[in-house]
């Protein structure tokens, strides 16, 4: 909680601001759902597993669409993707100072989960399709390696982002997985302030 000075007080409202549409949403937990089914529940090469694998490419290719088709003022627009050395170092000194803009929507490392997302599944959707599809590369082991290393990277990134996104939200005094679930988030604002001397 912030601390006030004791000759003044704070008139505090909650404000909810809508962070993520229904898309990146479902797109999201979609793309959770398709991974844990073919990481670890379905057994590789059964028809489910394409099926499964499929549909993760094609939310992905639906969130691609949806960042590039989106005005500045979603923010779920990729016109929001700001990988600078300097977007870098405010997220940090934010959470040196524990408190993250509850207005925005990614920080870098958010955006970069972003990309490592849309490489790994696009390209496990790609080695997939190839080695199932194309007679003359069926079961053809290189494929099925780089298969297995992008599912196995993919893993350890998703460990990575559900540890930051944890440490983010706690270190940074922002709500983040409420947002992901419902789309909004609730801030605490100053509305005013008064004297009381
Ligand atoms: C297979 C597992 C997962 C994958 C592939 C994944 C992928 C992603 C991607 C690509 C984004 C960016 C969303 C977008 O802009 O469309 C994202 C954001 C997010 N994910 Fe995940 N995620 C996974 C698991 C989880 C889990 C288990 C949680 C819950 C703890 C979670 C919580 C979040 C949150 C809170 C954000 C928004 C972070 C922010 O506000 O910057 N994710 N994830
Ligand atoms: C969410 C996306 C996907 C994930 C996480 C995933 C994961 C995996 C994993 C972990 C393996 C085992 C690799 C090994 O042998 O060590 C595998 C194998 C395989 N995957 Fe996927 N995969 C995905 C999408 C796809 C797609 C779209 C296809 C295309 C049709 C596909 C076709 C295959 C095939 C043919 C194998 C080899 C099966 C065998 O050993 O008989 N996968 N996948």
């Amino acid at each position: 909680m912030n601390q006030q000075p004791s000759h003044q007080t704070s008139i505090y409202t909650d404000q909810v601001i809508v962070i993520w549409d229904i898309l990146v949403r479902l797109c999201h937990w979609g793309l959770v759902a398709a991974f844990i089914t073919n990481y670890f529940i379905v057994e590789p090469g059964r028809q489910i597993h394409e099926i499964v694998g499929y549909i993760a490419t094609v939310l992905v290719a639906v969130r691609l669409f949806w960042g590039f088709t989106r005005t500045k003022a979603s923010l779920a627009s990729f016109k929001h993707i700001d990988l600078s050395k300097r977007a870098f170092k405010t997220h940090l000194s934010e959470l040196k100072e524990r408190r993250v803009n509850p207005e925005h929507g990614h920080n870098p490392f958010g955006w970069l989960m972003v990309y490592l997302v849309v490489v790994l599944l696009l390209g496990l959707g790609v080695t997939g399709f190839l080695m199932e599809e194309i007679d003359a590369l069926f079961g053809n082991s290189t494929l099925e390696w780089i298969h297995s290393i992008m599912a196995d990277v993919l893993y350890a990134s998703v460990i990575v982002h559900v540890i930051a996104v944890f440490c983010v939200q706690h270190r940074g005094r922002v709500q983040l997985i409420r947002p992901m679930l419902v789309g909004k988030r609730q801030v605490e604002k100053t509305a005013a302030s008064k004297t009381s001397r």
